[in-house]
């Protein structure tokens, strides 16, 4: 079964090796959802109690729907759509199950479109962040704080300015998309794959950088206090249903993701001990960006819970402050861009592969559709913010009544299709794939396959079944 796959995946472009497949998956799976959603959610839901909850569903049930869509690809050796489809008819099931892989592609085009968006917004402020360094350094004070001079209303008030200029928005878009259509278009091994080998060294280097400056010259034991400290009557359902989609988006699952790179793979079978990797690298990114981020906040006396703009509108202000600010803040937006980088060219590659391996498209044509067609969607949601403030997408359903058309598209496929997919993928290599296929190709045996299948044909569909339903009827909460 192996051999085969490996004989037929010769031809196709892949990983030159194991790690650098882990490493590439990292890149996919640490993102804007690290650095910036979840400090937010953190930051929002009161701290201690969301976060140890949020542990808990990334090693229950994230990592066991990670191995299952690495398992998909490998055993697939093409697309999504395909890799599924051959799967179900080698295990006797029906190849229709393909429709999770179909919808998980729309899905990765989707987001992949409001993620250039947002990421635009990092880019802009590495832009403004990066001129104030360079000023800094001409007047001969290369460690000052950042954007001295203006008061907390004017650097506050950057963020509404841009939302009001769609020129400006759209530039970022532009030359973002533009960006990871160049990575993807290039291909698995030159550029996905050489993206991340760059990429993410710099990301830890900086990520471990910034942590150790916020140690120093912030407040670090509030920080820590405030993350892993839990007051559990904080963690109310709705609480525990953002941490449960928090686990599924920072993991990059239900969106084929992992199955398109696990396709890749070209040699060994260790699946489990990779899964594990990229579930634990992921998630103490995630929790080095929030005593990253949090220190700086608390030292200067800011609000952690401020929401979506606490990296935007927060933390430049408290880099004005701080010693070094100009150059640590140009440094953060750096780093957070670098993230947004090797996530968004997993999300674009979904699609892409699709279209080679289904359509028989070239990688270059393919590319350009996709990543064409993400860029109008986002221009789209960018417009959301001005010229087209009034528009509401789905307004019509109560859920979406009063959202934006960007929060619209992230709230759509966040609720509906990421759980959705997640579901299906738990269902799918749970109850239908042959579990002997599953044995061979990830290479788990004995009392940790028992667990792996308890938590994916059990836990899984009922916990992730939850969010779908609690997601889509917000009543059901009490709220
Ligand atoms: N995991 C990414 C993040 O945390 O930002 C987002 C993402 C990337 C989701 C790739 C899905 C995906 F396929």
């Amino acid at each position: 079964m192996v051999a085969a796959a490996s004989a037929s995946g010769a031809s196709r472009d892949g990983w030159s090796s194991r790690s650098a497949f882990i490493l590439a998956a990292i890149g996919a799976a640490v993102g804007l959802g690290n650095v910036w959603r979840f400090p937010t959610l953190a930051g929002e839901s009161g701290g201690g109690a969301f976060v140890i909850f949020y542990i808990a569903c990334v090693f229950l049930l994230g990592l066991p729907l990670v191995l299952s869509e690495i398992f998909i690809g490998r055993a697939g050796q093409t697309d999504a759509v395909g890799s599924i489809k051959k799967v179900a008819e080698d295990s006797g099931a029906s190849p229709r199950w393909s429709i999770f892989g179909a919808m998980g592609a729309v899905a990765a085009f989707l987001i992949v479109s409001f993620y250039s968006v947002v990421a635009g917004w990092v880019l802009y402020y590495a832009g403004v962040m990066g001129w104030d360094l360079l000023q800094a350094i001409g007047s001969g004070e290369p460690f000052r704080g950042a954007l001295v001079g203006e008061s907390q209303e004017m650097i506050q008030g950057r963020m509404g300015n841009l939302f009001a200029s769609p020129g400006m928005l759209l530039s970022m878009h532009l030359l973002f998309m533009g960006l990871t259509l160049w990575i993807v278009a290039r291909g698995v091994g030159s550029g996905i794959e050489k993206a991340a080998t760059w990429l993410m060294p710099m990301f830890f280097v900086l990520l471990v950088g910034i942590t150790i400056y916020g140690a120093v010259v912030g407040d670090m034991t509030d920080a820590i206090k405030f993350l892993f400290t839990p007051d559990w009557s904080k963690l109310t359902p709705a609480v525990m249903n953002s941490a449960l989609g928090q686990a599924l988006f920072s993991l990059s699952l239900g969106v084929a993701g992992l199955i398109t790179y696990g396709s890749y793979i070209q040699e060994g079978s260790k699946l489990g001990s990779t899964s594990a990797a990229i579930a634990i690298a992921d998630t103490s990114v995630a929790l080095i960006a929030g005593m990253m981020i949090f220190p700086i906040v608390f030292a200067v006396g800011l609000d952690p819970a401020a929401g979506p703009t606490l990296v935007f509108q927060t933390l430049p202000f408290a880099f004005q402050s701080m010693p070094a600010g100009a150059l640590i803040g140009f440094l953060f937006f750096v780093l957070i861009l670098v993230a947004a980088v090797t996530s968004s060219i997993s999300l674009l590659e979904v699609p892409t592969a699709w279209g080679i391996g289904e359509r028989g498209w070239s990688r270059h044509k393919s590319a350009l559709i996709f990543g064409g067609g993400a860029f109008l969607i986002g221009i789209a949601c960018l417009l959301g913010y001005n010229v087209w403030a009034d528009v509401r997408l789905l307004g019509f359903w109560s859920l979406f009544e009063n959202t934006d058309i960007l929060d619209t598209v992230d709230g759509f496929t966040g609720k509906v299709m990421l759980p959705l997919g997640a579901l299906l993928t738990s269902i799918f290599v749970g109850w239908k794939a042959d579990q002997k296929m599953v044995q061979d190709v990830t290479g788990l045996t004995g009392p940790m396959f028992g667990v792996w299948r308890f938590l994916i044909a059990w836990l899984c569909p009922l916990a992730v079944g939850i969010i779908l339903v609690t997601g889509l009827f917000p009543s059901v909460l009490g709220g």
